[in-house]
Formats: structure tokens, C-alpha cells, sequence
């Protein structure tokens, strides 16, 4: 049963960041009775003028406050002023290298901060005379199932086997959430979803990060023998999901989301070559692919992601609108036609980062 309010007002985390970006800007078209108020910390991640270009009567609907998940009495008195229909919660430390390199801040956001973000939600859920509409969406990630073998899908009911710091605190934040649900009733969702690629995305990421280097004919590191494979989902696929579920889905299940477009790290690697090479007019011996390099790999490198995402299709008649070709496009059209963003967001951490992940990855 789709929820039906005059007005839903909306909290959303983490809105500034990749997904919630792009969630923020596509709820705002196409759900023209959201107000939608996006809590953001600004890490390095977050910046808030994705939203400086919106139209006007969205401009209307849309207002940013600056805040941490972990900061109980900044919530409470948040929630208090707000009472808000739904939280959409996006906000996490997202970077499997940076959970490797420095674990705990994943902890402290994407557990404790989703943990206080639950008790937040509780105690005004239960003060508005916990209304049935209320949901508390958690967005997580498909890393929390652990690695497949060659063949095999993860399903909503693949047992739990993380296997980085990043996915080990996803799967600690999703255990909460659904203890919320069955200890206090609190109506919450959760999503699973695959990589997902597109505009917004921080160029520390591997798509964004190959796309750009091709660009600027920077070396392209492939992490080990480069034939990990992900599941990959253009990123407003990923949103009209949510939209999906966040209205649809029954309290208490999980929906896994997937864009049914394996490949191997590798393939994707020479793919953009051969796209970006037509576009800046590459060819023969200048062909991008000489920029790649395999380096030292991750530790505890996932090999292979791939969703089921039956339930989803049946249930809730969800399926990706995007082929991996026309989103791939869409992305490259978005970061060719974007280098101000691409400048803006390249800060000094930034750079300090990539000197810090490459600079001791040995070329094999
Ligand atoms: P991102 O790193 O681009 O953005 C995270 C945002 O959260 C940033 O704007 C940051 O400022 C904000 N944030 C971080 N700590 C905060 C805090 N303590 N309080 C408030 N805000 C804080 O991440 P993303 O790629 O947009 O991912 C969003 C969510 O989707 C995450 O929960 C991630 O685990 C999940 N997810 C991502 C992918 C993917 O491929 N990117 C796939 C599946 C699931
Ligand atoms: P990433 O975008 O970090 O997403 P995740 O680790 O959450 O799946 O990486 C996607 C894949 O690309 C993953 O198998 C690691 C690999 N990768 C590289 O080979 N080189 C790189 O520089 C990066 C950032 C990732």
C-alpha cells in the first residue's frame, strides 16, 4: 500500500554525499509533496553545492542542516523541532580503503551513529502515538554477505559474512536496525544494494577514479590480477529503488538491489579506455589502456558480488531502467562536462589520499 499524506517531510542523511545526492535531487522532481531536510556532516565526502543549481519550487522543498548521527542531543532536538514522517538514512564512511587504513571511524559512524540515529527516531515515533505511515530506511550494502564463488547469487536470506572493516560495521548498523524493528516495533527497511556508479560520485571510487585518470593521462591501478567482479548499478536506478521500497515495502523486510551487470574489474577498465578514447579521439599506440597498471591488492579483496534481485521485481515491480552501456555513458557525459566539480571536490585530503592508497601499492 503506497503511504498517502498531503505532505511528507523527510529527513535524509548523508545528503550530500554520492547517492544521496542523486536520491535528493530525483525524490525532489518526482515527488512533488516531499520536503526533504538533508543532515550532512560535510566530511570529505559531503559537499553541499550539489544543490546550489536546483529550480526554484525545488529550492522550496529542500533545506540542509549541518550535523553528526552521533550527536545524540543535536538529533533529539532535531527531531523535536521537525517531526518528520520518515528518515531515509544514507550517512556512512562508504570507502572499503579508507576502513582498511583507519577502521574507527567506520565504527563510530555507520554503527554508533546509526544506533543514536534509531533511538532518535524511536523516542519521536513513539511521542507522535507511533504512526504506521513512519519508516526508518536504512540503506546498506550487498559487501555485508561476504564474497561469492563463480557462481551463486546473494539473496535476502545469505547469511551475513563481512569481510572488511567497512562491511563488518554495514552488518553491525543492519543487526540494529532490525533489533529496533523487532524489540520496539520501530517500522524500519532495509535495501542491499550493488556498487553503484554515476554522477556525484567521489573520484576515489574506482569508475570515477579510472574515468578521470584516462582523462588526465594518469596511471590506471587495477588492484591484484584485476578479475574481482561487482554488480553494477547506475545510481538513479539505485534511487527510484529506494522510492520503491520507502513507500511500498513491507516494515521489517530487507530488498536487495542489484543492476544485473556483472563484469570484471578489468573489462570495465579497458571498456572506458575504448569509450573515453573515441571521445578525446585516442587511437592506435596512444590508446589509454598503456595507463593501466596492476598494483599490490587489497587486503581481504572481495572476489565476486552479484544481487538476486527477485523479490524486489515480484513484489514491488522494481527492475534497473538502465543498460550498463547508457549508464556508462550518462557518467562519462556527466564527469567530461563537470570538471569544476571534479576540481572543487579534489581537495588537499584528497590528494593526500591518493598518495597515501597508491604510493605504497607495488606495480606487479
Ligand atoms: P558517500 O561517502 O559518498 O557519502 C556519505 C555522506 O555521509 C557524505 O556526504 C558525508 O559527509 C556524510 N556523513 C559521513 N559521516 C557522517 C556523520 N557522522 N553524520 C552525518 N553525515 C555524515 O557515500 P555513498 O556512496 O553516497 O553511500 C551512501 C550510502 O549507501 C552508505 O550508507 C553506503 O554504505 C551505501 N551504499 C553505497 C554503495 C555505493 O556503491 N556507493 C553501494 C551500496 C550501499
Ligand atoms: P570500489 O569502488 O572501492 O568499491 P567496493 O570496494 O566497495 O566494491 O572498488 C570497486 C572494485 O575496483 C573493487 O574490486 C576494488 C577495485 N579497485 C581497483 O582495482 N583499483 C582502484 O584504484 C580502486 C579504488 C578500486
Amino acid at each position: 500500500m503506497v503511504c498517502q499524506l498531503d505532505r511528507r517531510n523527510i529527513l535524509v542523511t548523508g545528503g550530500c554525499g554520492f547517492i544521496g545526492t542523486n536520491f535528493i535531487r530525483h525524490a525532489l522532481d518526482i515527488r512533488p509533496d516531499w520536503h526533504i531536510v538533508n543532515l550532512d556532516l560535510l566530511t570529505y565526502a559531503g559537499n553541499p553545492e550539489n544543490f546550489n543549481d536546483l529550480s526554484l519550487e525545488n529550492k522550496k522543498r529542500y533545506s540542509f542542516i549541518q550535523g553528526d548521527i552521533r550527536d545524540s542531543d543535536f538529533l533529539n532536538s532535531l527531531f523535536e523541532k521537525e517531526s518528520f514522517d520518515g528518515v531515509i538514512h544514507f550517512a556512512a564512511e562508504s570507502h572499503v580503503d579508507r576502513s582498511i587504513q583507519g577502521p574507527d571511524v567506520f565504527v563510530d559512524t555507520n554503527v554508533t551513529g546509526t544506533f543514536r540515529l534509531l533511538e532518535a527516531s524511536l523516542v519521536s515515533w513513539k511521542k507522535a502515538g507511533r504512526p504506521d505511515s513512519f519508516r526508518f530506511h536504512h540503506i546498506s550494502t550487498d559487501e555485508v554477505y561476504g564474497s561469492l564463488g563463480p557462481d551463486g547469487y546473494f539473496t535476502e536470506t545469505t547469511p551475513y559474512d563481512p569481510s572488511s572493516p567497512y562491511s563488518a560495521s554495514k552488518a553491525a548498523s543492519d543487526h540494529f536496525v532490525n533489533a529496533y524493528l523487532k524489540t520496539f516495533d520501530l517500522p524500519s527497511l532495509i535495501t542491499n544494494c550493488s556498487n553503484n556508479y554515476g554522477p556525484f560520485q567521489f573520484p576515489e571510487k574506482f569508475i570515477p577514479l579510472m574515468i578521470l585518470n584516462i582523462m588526465e593521462e594518469k596511471q590506471l591501478p587495477v588492484y591484484g590480477d584485476g578479475k574481482n567482479i561487482r554488480d553494477w548499478l547506475y545510481v538513479i536506478d539505485h534511487c527510484e529503488a529506494i522510492i520503491k521500497v520507502f513507500e511500498e515495502g513491507k516494515p521489517g523486510e530487507t530488498y536487495n538491489i542489484g543492476g544485473n551487470a556483472e563484469y570484471q574489474n578489468i573489462d570495465i577498465v579497458y571498456l572506458l579506455c575504448d569509450m573515453l578514447d573515441d571521445r578525446i579521439g585516442r587511437f592506435g599506440n596512444n590508446s589509454s589502456r598503456k595507463l593501466i597498471q596492476f598494483v599490490t591488492d587489497r587486503p581481504g579483496h572481495d572476489r565476486r558480488y552479484a544481487i538476486d534481485a527477485t523479490k524486489i521485481r515480484n513484489e514491488l515491480g522494481w527492475m534497473p531502467r538502465y543498460t550498463f552501456d547508457t549508464g556508462m555513458k550518462a557518467t562519462i557525459d556527466w564527469y567530461m562536462e563537470n570538471v569544476e566539480w571534479v576540481n572543487s571536490v579534489r581537495s588537499g585530503e584528497y590528494r593526500e589520499w591518493i598518495k597515501n592508497n597508491y604510493d605504497k601499492r607495488k606495480v606487479k
